[in-house]
């Protein structure tokens, strides 16, 4: 999993990757294709064959003077999926993939930063490759006390001219969680954009299925899962998932559900450690919060935390109760 320091040499012979002068770092990694699925909500399925679509149809689209520029810029906060569907254009389209961080590239190397982004742009240039700008706002984010404003200048000039400077076939894809800061002539040269935003409850619903590994029989505790986790990324709700099936596995018995989704609910409404929590204290608080707050059915609630719809009654009752 260390990817980081490690060359990667995917296909025989490759040119050697820019470097940053001083560092001697990579100013660009070749990533290898994503082997897990990605997924994406109705909107972002469709902005995505769209492009995909005006990718393989490019030189028809230009022959008419249709074609725009082959830049998608991805939007949206942590672990919802960008870096994975940058991945998957590149696996669909068959071509490598060459990340850059920017902003590893602008903290650590001061002054050289706008050098640095026209070797990655020098170094794409016709190699029909995927360029995917990673942290895009990190540009941006120069404007702090450390920069001088002549020099985040020149760093946004130069992206720009690498952009415009670049041969038709190549593919930019740029993500950023914070689209509202960066620059809007970058910004302008992104024709394509989709933006992600916290999973909704079918998308939730799939990721729980995958990460989980559900059978069928499971789909209604899924549901469960799907209506309480609303908030969560893609990443998040990986997590959880692996981390209740390592329990499985580690304790030979089936995925504890309860658990997971006090897991779930403590990440939700607070920050207590349920280590020293009783089960049926966490049963109840689930119960209560499945019932009362995520309109779930009590009989789901009963099936979902394995005990009978008599202690889900007294679990809300002790609740009431105890309020
Ligand atoms: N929509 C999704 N489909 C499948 N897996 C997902 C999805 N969203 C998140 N994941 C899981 O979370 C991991 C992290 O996602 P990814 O790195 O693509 O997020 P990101 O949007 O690039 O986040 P960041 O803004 O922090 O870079 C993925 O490798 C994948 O395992
Ligand atoms: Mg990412």
């Amino acid at each position: 999993m260390n990817r980081k320091g490690v060359p990667l040499r995917a296909s025989g012979y490759s040119e050697a990757l820019p470097l940053d002068s001083k560092s001697r770092l990579p100013l660009l990694e070749e990533l290898p294709w994503p082997n897990s699925p990605v997924f994406l909500d109705s909107s972002g399925k469709e902005q995505f064959s769209a492009f995909l679509t005006d990718v393989t149809n490019h030189e028809l689209l230009a022959s008419k003077g249709l074609a725009s520029r082959l830049a998608l810029m991805l939007s949206g906060p942590p672990g919802t999926g960008k870096t994975l569907l940058a991945g998957h254009l590149a696996s669909q389209l068959g071509r490598k993939l060459y990340v850059a961080r920017l902003d590893s590239i602008i903290s650590s190397m001061l002054g050289d930063t706008a050098k640095n982004v026209r070797s990655i742009f020098d170094f794409v240039a016709g190699k029909h490759a995927v360029l995917f700008l990673d942290e895009l706002d990190a540009i941006a984010k120069m404007r702090d006390d450390r920069h001088e404003l002549g020099e985040l200048k020149r760093v946004v000039n130069t992206v720009i001219q690498g952009l415009d400077s670049l041969d038709e076939s190549t593919i930019v894809v740029a993500a950023t969680n914070h689209a509202q800061i960066l620059d809007k002539a970058i910004w302008r040269r992104f024709p394509y954009k989709i933006e992600f935003g916290h999973p909704d409850l079918d998308l939730r619903h799939a990721l729980w299925s995958h990460f989980l590994s559900a059978s069928e029989d499971q789909d209604q505790q899924i549901s469960v899962l799907s209506r309480m986790s609303n908030g969560m990324s893609g990443a998040d709700i990986e997590q959880h998932a692996l981390a209740a099936r390592r329990r499985s596995v580690l304790d030979s018995s089936p995925l504890d559900m309860a658990s997971l989704g006090g897991a779930i609910l403590n990440k939700k409404v607070d920050h207590r450690g349920d280590a020293s929590a009783r089960l049926s204290d966490l049963k109840r608080r689930l119960a209560h919060h499945l019932v009362n707050e995520c309109d779930i059915a009590q009989s789901e609630t009963a099936r979902f935390l394995g005990v009978s719809r008599q202690a889900v009654s007294a679990y809300l009752k002790a609740t009431t109760d105890a309020q």
